[in-house]
């Protein structure tokens, strides 16, 4: 009785939210949802209210144009970005610990995918126990249509559903997915929201979870400040072309007049609150137009738009989120540096 209930209400949760979305199915073990609102909508409104305020800012997840993820798949390989070398080295050594957690079989739900190079490793943790493997990828960005149709090749008992939103929206649809699942949050993501809004999100993730359900958290952790600050001022000058990129993606699809000569990359640690500030600072005064929103606003010299946080955490500190979250520590999994971590949390 209880399960004919719940199936009934999953049913209708889905329902719900398919209406949210149109299906594009691409072949019999692929589709994608994109939202019916197009992001311009939002993108508008948000760079809108966040550019008039007294901080200005924009939010980090309008960095991902096609350009900007390409940018940032190069940010990747760059020598000063431990990042993803140090998960990388991680994901490539825990296969068969992690297995030992996937007792049944899994579906695989990932938060900001990007290119889905470190999901490859999660996938072979499930792939040779499971006869297919539902994957959901959920990423703001195109970018996930392209790497969705490479796993797709290099993987036959795959079944993709990607979902093209913002996170948020993505937790809400797969809430209502039947058998297990392991959420992935990798790449230190987690760290771009402030240490309150971390929680809320973290609140979320534990609210689409139910027991025997995994979560994998990929944290950067704290560590000396020219290791840190090197690896958002790289020497190549990729960090500071994906910062300016996103200038010229608000003059492209909102009609803005940003003129990226005035304008410097500019990214410190700051240590009081444990993160990596990533602004544009103004270098004269001038006047910034974006037509599609009526914003007219003027930059003094020196004055900045803060584009990226970047938190970084202590082990005390995670093992402290877990607890206000209600969050089991299942297992911690570092680099050999200790740089990087890899958590796994159940509820
Ligand atoms: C820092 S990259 C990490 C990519 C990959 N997981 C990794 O670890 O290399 C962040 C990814 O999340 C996506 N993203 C950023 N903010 C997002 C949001 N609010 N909702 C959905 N996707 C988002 C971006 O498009 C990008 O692909």
């Amino acid at each position: 009785m209880v399960t004919i209930e719940t199936s009934i209400a999953s049913k209708t949760i889905r329902e719900k939210n398919m209406q949210k979305y149109f299906k594009v199915i691409l072949n019999p073990r692929f589709c994608y949802l994109a939202p019916r609102n197009s992001i311009h909508t939002s993108m508008g409104a948000e760079i809108s209210s966040s550019l008039r305020g007294k901080l200005r800012f924009i939010h980090p997840k309008f960095f991902y144009d096609k350009k900007g993820s390409e940018l940032f798949e190069e940010i990747c390989s760059l020598p000063e970005y431990y990042l993803t070398r140090s998960e990388m080295e991680i994901l490539d050594s825990i296969g068969l610990e992690l297995s030992q957690f996937l007792v049944q079989d899994y579906a695989l739900i990932e938060l900001g995918s990007g290119s889905a190079k470190k999901t490859r490793r999660l996938l072979e943790a499930l792939i040779g126990r499971q006869e297919t493997v539902e994957y959901y990828p959920i990423d703001i960005s195109n970018v996930l249509k392209e790497s969705s149709a490479s796993l797709q090749r290099d993987y036959k008992n795959l079944k993709i559903t990607g979902i093209l939103d913002q996170y948020e929206n993505g937790l809400d649809f797969i809430k209502s997915l039947e058998g297990k699942k392991l959420i992935a949050f990798l790449g230190s993501s987690l760290g771009n929201f402030n240490n309150k809004s971390a929680i809320r999100f973290l609140n979320k993730v534990h609210d689409v979870m139910r027991t025997g359900d995994l979560f994998l958290l990929g944290l950067d952790l704290i560590k000396d400040k020219r290791i840190l600050e090197s690896a958002y001022n790289d020497s190549q000058g990729v960090t500071g072309r994906f910062n300016l990129n996103l200038l010229t993606r608000i003059n492209k699809e909102l009609y803005g007049n940003f003129d990226l000569e005035n304008f410097d990359h500019v990214a410190f640690y700051n240590s009081k609150h444990s993160r990596i500030e990533m602004h544009l600072r103004s270098k004269c005064e001038q006047e910034i137009s974006i037509s599609k929103i009526n914003l007219s606003i003027i930059l003094k010299k020196s004055e900045t738009i803060l584009t990226e946080y970047s938190y970084k955490y202590t082990i005390p500190q995670i093992e402290q989120i877990a607890s206000k979250v209600g969050f089991k520590i299942e297992k911690i999994w570092y680099d050999k540096n200790k740089f990087f971590s890899l958590v796994l949390f159940s509820v």
